[in-house]
């Protein structure tokens, strides 16, 4: 389980692309003891999760499921935002609406908080292959202080399974919030024991 000393308000925006398991590895690993971890999924995220996670999605114990049609969430307001919002995996029409700035729902309108607020937010765009448009958007993303981390595993790894793969993704999505994950292995670091 990643940790760290101070207690964070964390979003987990979840869209309709594939690879809902990046997401529901992401809420494996956060602890909701430690931190206020709080989910909202895109419409077709549900449509996606139904294809890819036989059982659906769990949530661990302790996690806020927010409705996308109500502005009654925290986050929705620049006066309560969370310290890290992360969209996984992230479509390329909301990754788009974000980067237009189009609020229309509560996890758009989080995304533009966050960024307005100077929190972090972290995409993890799943797409092949990219058009100029989506390029563009990224562009637009960085250019405004995201975070994009695609969903691309690393093989030097050596995983040796699908979890394990979505893991490497997930570890620095976890670096990137600040919660570095003990387990995590790192280029050219001594093997870890797992206890
Ligand atoms: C099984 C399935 C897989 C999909 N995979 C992707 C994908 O990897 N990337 C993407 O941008 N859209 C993907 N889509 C299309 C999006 O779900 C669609 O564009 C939707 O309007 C996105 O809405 P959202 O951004 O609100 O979740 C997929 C759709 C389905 C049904």
């Amino acid at each position: 389980m990643a940790s760290s000393l101070a207690r964070l308000k964390i979003l987990v925006a979840i869209t309709g692309a594939s690879g809902s398991l990046y997401a529901q590895r992401l809420l494996d690993n956060l602890d909701p003891r430690q931190h206020e971890i709080h989910v909202v999924l895109s419409h077709y995220a549900q449509q996606v999760i139904a294809e890819e996670l036989p059982g659906g999605l769990r949530l661990p114990d302790g996690v806020k499921p927010h409705g996308l049609k109500s502005m009654n969430a925290p986050f929705a307001s620049g006066s309560n935002p969370p310290d890290a919002m992360v969209v996984i995996p992230c479509t390329m029409g909301t990754m788009g609406r974000i980067a237009h700035g189009y609020s229309e729902d509560v996890l758009q309108r989080a995304a533009d908080v966050v960024l307005k607020e100077r929190k972090k937010l972290i995409l993890v765009p799943r797409e092949t292959p990219l058009n100029l448009v989506h390029i563009k958007n990224m562009e637009l993303l960085l250019l405004a202080g995201a975070t994009l981390i695609p969903a691309n595993p690393s093989f030097y790894s050596g995983a040796k399974t699908i979890v394990g793969l979505v893991d490497t993704v997930v570890a620095r999505v976890l670096d990137h919030i600040g919660l570095a994950h003990p387990q995590a292995k790192r280029w050219l670091e001594p093997e870890k024991q797992n206890d």
